[in-house]
């Protein structure tokens, strides 16, 4: 939510086509998973596919800012030594996680384990994020948290924690994982019950590293005092970030796509769903299994568009999907609607998702009225204009996607934020659309 010099800005032109094949930067969630167990682990870890999302850039920082020695000697290539469970180093100053709401939650279960007092941060936009979620857990394992209201910078006094089940209030996978991270370096077991199933690549990840994750009635459990081994793995294609180039093909008359190599883990897969539901064509032909995780390549196709919904049960399930879901409605042929509510937490994202979304697409000449938990969009014939993504890497991708349908050319300012997860978003929409780009 940074304001940002007029030269932060991105051309997109209409675009008549959509075809061709592409390969999406590491999914962000396993990235940052990988990298904080691979420093805890005993040994060195290798890790491919790291991705190049400045996201994933700030947990590598804080890491090295706790004594953590990574080496990046290709891109996306990440070896780092692990220091073992509760092994790191104090830092010399204050930790700063950037956008990346993914590294202050989940390094602030790990850093409640560590004997030494730590402050983490980040930007404007973290810094507005309600962190409460984390910290009453935290603190009933033992730990003491300050903040500010709520909020960060967090101030952690970490020491020896001891087990605790938890009921998170919101389906959250940042706070499921927090709890589980501490519980590996707590006293005892640790029990989470879920309000809805979350993306699982922390228990994934905590497996491929060596330790044992059990689900015991309708829980996830793990038990304190396990170590983790290195280990070499490979981090697929981000679901995330290639739901825009199905969002793209679904709502682009004769287009057909390809993601090539990306995860497919059912936790985060349910999009496909919806976007069949949406009249899309959806084709996905499962790879391999990395560590756990499934990977496969995407076919989209245009197919025949309707009017789609999505309800408050599946909402946690496409929780950053939603603003690539916002676009395609605002693409479909005049009349198709989309619905959804029970969606409240898009407004304590890297942006209030709610109202930043609507008045982008309002910008570019969509009707969206907007809900306390929710949208909806009628399609009509999209003029073009000046959408601002006010520093949301989902949105600024969202309303490029969307642009490429309008009639005449668009600007999206705020532009640059797609370089949290996606630093090459505009080349390939230019590549494949023949539109857009610049950046
Ligand atoms: C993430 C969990 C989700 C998601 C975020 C990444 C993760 O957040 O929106 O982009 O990597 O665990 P919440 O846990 O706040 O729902």
């Amino acid at each position: 939510m940074s304001s940002r010099a007029p030269a932060d800005a991105t051309p997109v032109s209409p675009a008549a086509r959509a075809a061709g094949r592409v390969r999406v930067p590491g999914d962000k969630s396993i990235s940052h998973r990988y990298a904080l167990l691979a420093a805890l682990a005993d040994g060195d870890s290798l890790i491919s596919g790291y991705s190049s999302g400045a996201d994933c850039a700030a947990t590598l920082a804080c890491l090295r800012a706790l004594g953590v020695a990574i080496d990046v000697a290709v891109a996306g290539r990440v070896r780092i030594a692990g220091r073992g469970v509760r092994g790191l180093a104090a830092p010399a100053g204050p930790l700063d996680a950037a956008n990346s709401g993914t590294t202050l939650r989940l390094l602030s279960g790990i850093l409640a384990a560590h004997p030494f007092e730590s402050t983490i941060g980040g930007d404007r936009s973290l810094n507005r994020r309600p962190m409460r979620r984390v910290i009453d857990p935290l603190t009933r394992m033992g730990a003491r948290v300050t903040s500010d209201g709520g909020c960060p910078p967090l101030g952690i006094a970490g020491t020896d924690l001891h087990g605790i089940a938890h009921r998170p209030e919101v389906p959250s996978a940042q706070v499921k994982s927090a709890v589980l991270l501490a519980g590996l370096q707590a006293s005892g077991r640790t029990r989470v019950v879920e309000p809805a199933p979350t993306r699982d690549h922390t228990e994934r990840a905590l497996h491929a590293f060596g330790a044992r994750v059990d689900h015991v009635n309708g829980g996830i459990e793990v038990e304190g005092g396990q170590r983790l081994t290195g280990a070499d793995l490979a981090v697929p294609g981000d679901v995330s970030g290639a739901v825009f180039w199905a969002v793209l093909a679904a709502g682009t008359p004769g287009a057909d796509i390809t993601i090539e190599h990306v995860g497919l883990n059912p936790t985060r897969t349910a999009v496909f769903d919806v976007l069949r539901r949406a009249g899309a064509v959806v084709d996905a032909t499962p790879e391999a299994l990395g560590a756990g995780e499934p990977v496969g390549a995407l076919r989209i196709a245009y197919g025949t568009p309707r009017s789609f919904e999505v309800t408050p049960a599946e909402v946690p399930g496409v929780i950053d999907e939603l603003p690539a879901l916002a676009a395609l409605a605002a693409m479909q042929p005049a009349g198709c609607t989309f619905t959804v509510r029970g969606a409240a937490e898009l407004r304590v994202k890297e942006s209030d998702r709610i109202s930043a979304l609507a008045a982008g697409l309002r910008a570019l000449g969509a009707a969206v009225e907007e809900f306390e938990d929710g949208f909806a969009i009628e399609a009509r014939p999209l003029s073009g204009g000046m959408a601002c993504a006010v520093g949301d890497h989902r949105l600024a991708m969202a309303f490029a996607i969307a642009a490429t349908r309008a009639s005449a050319p668009s600007v999206i300012t705020s532009s640059s934020a797609v370089d949290v997860s996606y630093p090459g978003f505009f080349a390939d929409l230019q590549r494949l659309t023949g539109s857009g780009g610049g950046r």
